[in-house]
C-alpha cells in the first residue's frame, strides 16, 4: 500500500479530525515568507520588526511593513490545498482546523471556523482599550490605523516573537489535539513552540498523525505517514482517495 492510500484508510478510520497547517500550505498561493529576501526589510532584520520592542522603538515602520504584507497578501488566492482543507469541515464527524497563519487564506478558501493560534493579519488591535476589530482594507485608509473608540494608536492583531499565545485559541486547539483520531500537519517546520507542541499532544493521545510537506519537519518522527510532495498536488489526491475516486 503506497502511502497515500495509508493515509486515506487512517483517515477513513477518523471521527474526530484536526487539521494544523503552517506557511507551506500558503507557498503555492505565492505568499512571500515572512523572512524576505535575507530576513532583512528596508535593512531591519524581521525580528527587528515582529516584536513588541519593535513596535515600541518605531511602530510607524512596524506598520509599513505590515502593510507591505497586507498590500502583498489581498493579492493572493486560496491554492487547493485550502480547497481541501476547508471542505474536510463536511467530512468528518469533528474537525478542527488549526493554523499558525496569519494571511486569511483558509476562511477565503471557505473555512467557517478556524483556530488562529498566532492571530490575524486582518485584525487589529487598540494598544490603550485594547479593542479589537476586523480591518479588511489593503492598502488601509490611514497607517498607522485608530481606534474607532478612544482614538488611541493600534497595532497588528498578530502575535509576535516573544508575545502570549491567545489563552482561549491555545485552549481549543489544545483540547482538539487531545481528542483527535487522526491530525493532519500541513507545511509547517513545526519548530515554533507552543503551536507545534499540539502535534506532540495528538501523538501521544494516539492519534495517527499525517505529515504533508516536501520535507521532514522537526516532528516527522512522530507520523504515521509522511507525504512528501506540495500539499496543493497531495492533499487533493488523498481527498480524492478518500471520496471514493481514483487517486
Ligand atoms: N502565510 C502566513 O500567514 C505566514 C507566512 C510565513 C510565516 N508565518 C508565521 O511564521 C511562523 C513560521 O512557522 P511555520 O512552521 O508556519 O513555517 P516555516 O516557514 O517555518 O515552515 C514552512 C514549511 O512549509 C514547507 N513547505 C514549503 N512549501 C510547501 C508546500 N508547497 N506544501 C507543503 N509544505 C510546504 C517547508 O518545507 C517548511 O517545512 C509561523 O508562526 C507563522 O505564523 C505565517
Ligand atoms: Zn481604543
Amino acid at each position: 500500500m503506497n502511502e497515500l492510500d495509508r493515509a486515506s484508510e487512517l483517515l477513513r478510520r477518523a471521527r474526530r479530525v484536526v487539521a494544523f497547517t503552517g506557511a507551506g500550505v500558503s507557498a503555492e498561493s505565492g505568499v512571500p515568507t515572512f523572512r524576505g529576501a535575507g530576513g532583512l526589510w528596508e535593512g531591519r532584520p524581521v525580528e527587528e520588526l515582529a516584536t513588541p520592542q519593535g513596535f515600541a522603538a518605531d511602530p510607524v515602520r512596524v506598520w509599513r511593513f505590515y502593510e507591505q504584507r497586507r498590500c502583498n497578501l489581498a493579492r493572493c488566492r486560496p491554492n487547493a490545498a485550502h480547497d481541501v482543507l476547508a471542505r474536510w469541515q463536511d467530512r468528518f464527524a469533528a474537525y478542527t482546523l488549526v493554523t499558525q497563519n496569519v494571511d486569511g487564506l483558509h476562511e477565503e478558501a471557505g473555512a467557517r471556523h478556524v483556530l488562529h493560534v498566532h492571530g490575524s493579519i486582518w485584525t487589529v488591535r487598540c494598544t490603550r482599550c485594547g479593542r479589537e476589530r476586523h480591518e479588511p482594507a489593503a492598502p488601509l485608509p490611514e497607517v498607522p490605523p485608530h481606534c474607532p473608540a478612544c482614538g488611541a494608536m493600534e497595532r497588528p492583531g498578530v502575535v509576535w516573537f516573544g508575545e502570549m499565545l491567545p489563552e482561549a485559541v491555545l485552549d481549543a486547539a489544545s483540547q482538539a489535539a487531545a481528542h483527535a483520531d487522526a491530525m493532519v500537519v500541513v507545511g509547517t517546520s513545526a519548530v515554533v513552540y507552543p503551536a507545534a507542541g499540539l502535534v506532540q499532544i495528538a501523538a501521544s493521545a494516539g492519534a495517527a498523525v499525517i505529515e504533508v510537506n516536501p520535507e521532514a519537519s522537526a516532528l516527522a518522527h512522530l507520523a504515521d505517514v509522511e507525504l512528501r510532495g506540495p500539499a496543493g498536488e497531495l492533499l487533493p489526491r488523498l481527498d480524492a482517495l478518500l471520496a471514493g475516486a481514483p487517486a
